[in-house]
């Protein structure tokens, strides 16, 4: 492969030097083609522009592959836990016994959040979407915890940040779930691990105490562990664009949870049910939606299909379908929305529309049915979302900060305005 591609504009040739990632990627490297000949590259929704380099995850997307830190993720699914892939994704390896202990009780000891924050929750209106709390909530800690505000900080202050906000803001979801319902918060306990915990606060009572079932359990795992990074993403685009000015990890963080609220992203777990139930109550006329689907004058898109990257499965997705399968099964449920979505599923698969433009089940898809089986509310699917991807977050954030290439992140434009015209005053009444 040539060291350079070349590139022909008026005439002069521009070299572009040609860089190869570890799993053979090819890009080749702009970043002086406007010095050298007054062109930008144009490139909406940064369809195919790379902005880092990363070594956090990989993902090819017409084989369907998926690895964080070169694991892939059917064997994480299958054998970790999310504490101990949060640790892998951030450290860049997986922990050996000690340092998992070490890494868990940390949680432990940053679970409970500053008392006066408690206040928070009761400002808010009791009909608030929880991402809107969790944002808020994640960005005002850079005010509660100061000193971990800092424009660079050391590898360990990082590593200690990056403990308590995967610890609080379990702690914060949580919270702002009893403040939607009236009840009285449940603060988070040494004895319990971090999904237990999660589970406990969210849905013991002081007259109905919770009761762990381990099946419920390993399905949250399960989700929490694929939701954990997505490579450059919109969330953790934004994560790093806003880091790159060196704002601070909370800010950061608060930002990419704005950007996972939208329904083309995280939010879609929550639409994905919506729609589901719009079809259901209609009757149930699959053929009819998925018409809808298609046709270019309807605001309507089948939530949960189509990515981006996944141009044949997306490997999440299918973990995600056969657990829902089994937690369903095991807990005795039957949902009627699982067997509506499988039937969609199956019809836009062998529809020329979906097949051509290769759109397929997303992670979203079927995630909603396991968080309805384990009684997590419609509005707290995206928040369960942010839970998982936030130690992706965090990785990018460190990644971006201590790179020695990392710039501030400032895309260019072509401006499509009026040309210059002179500034005419308003005429006198
Ligand atoms: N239903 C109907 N048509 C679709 C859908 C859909 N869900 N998704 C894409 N298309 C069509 C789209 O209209 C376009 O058709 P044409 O070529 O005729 O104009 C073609 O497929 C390509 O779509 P696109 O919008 O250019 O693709 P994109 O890469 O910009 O968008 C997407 C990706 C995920 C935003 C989009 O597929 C979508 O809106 N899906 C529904 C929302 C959703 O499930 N989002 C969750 C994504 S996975 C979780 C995450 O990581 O965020």
């Amino acid at each position: 492969m040539a060291d350079f591609a070349e590139l022909k504009i008026d005439g002069k040739k521009v070299e572009c030097p040609v860089i190869i990632g570890t799993e053979g990627e090819k890009a080749f490297d702009i970043g002086k083609l406007r010095s050298q000949s007054g062109c930008i590259t144009l490139d909406p929704g940064f369809a195919n522009t790379g902005s880092c380099a990363s070594a956090i995850t990989f993902l090819d997307g017409e084989k369907g592959i998926l690895r964080y830190r070169g694991i892939p993720i059917e064997q994480l699914a299958e054998k970790s836990t999310f504490v101990e892939t949060s640790y892998l994704l951030i450290h860049g390896r997986l922990p050996n016994h000690d340092e998992l202990d070490a890494f868990s009780e940390a949680f432990n000891e940053h679970s409970m959040i500053h008392e006066d924050m408690i206040n928070f929750f009761h400002a808010y209106p009791s009909t608030s979407h929880p991402m809107a709390i969790l944002s808020a909530m994640v960005c005002a800690m850079s005010a509660y915890y100061p000193e971990f505000v800092k424009e660079r900080p050391a590898q360990e202050e990082i590593d200690r940040i990056a403990i308590q906000l995967l610890s609080k803001v379990r702690t914060i979801c949580a919270f702002s779930y009893k403040k939607s319902i009236g009840e009285p918060f449940v603060y988070p306990r040494y004895d319990l691990s971090y999904v237990p915990n999660f589970l406990n606060m969210m849905f013991s009572s002081p007259t109905h105490p919770y009761k762990i079932v381990d099946e419920v359990v390993r399905a949250l795992q399960v989700l929490l562990i694929l939701h954990a990074d997505h490579e450059q993403n919109c969330s953790t685009s934004t994560v790093r664009l806003v880091g790159s000015s060196h704002a601070n990890l909370y800010a950061s963080i608060s930002a990419g949870i704005c950007a996972l609220w939208g329904p083309l992203h995280g939010g879609a777990n929550q639409a994905v049910i919506e729609m589901l139930e719009k079809i259901q109550k209609d009757g149930g006329n699959v053929s009819k939606y998925i018409a809808m689907a298609k046709d270019k004058n309807s605001n309507f898109r089948l939530m949960g299909f189509g990515h981006r990257v996944y141009k044949n499965f997306d490997p999440r997705a299918k973990i995600i379908k056969k657990r829902a399968d089994d937690l369903l099964n095991k807990l005795g449920i039957h949902d009627p929305l699982l067997e509506l979505a499988k039937k969609m599923e199956e019809t836009a698969l062998k529809d020329e529309y979906f097949i051509e433009r290769k759109l397929y089940p997303n992670v979203d898809f079927y995630s909603g049915i396991i968080y309805r089986a384990i009684g997590i509310p419609l509005n707290m699917f995206p928040v369960m979302f942010a839970i998982g991807r936030l130690p992706g977050w965090i990785a990018h954030w460190k990644e971006m900060i201590q790179d020695p290439a990392t710039k501030i992140g400032r895309p260019l434009q072509i401006y499509v305005g009026e040309t210059k015209k002179d500034y005419t005053p308003i005429e006198k009444r």
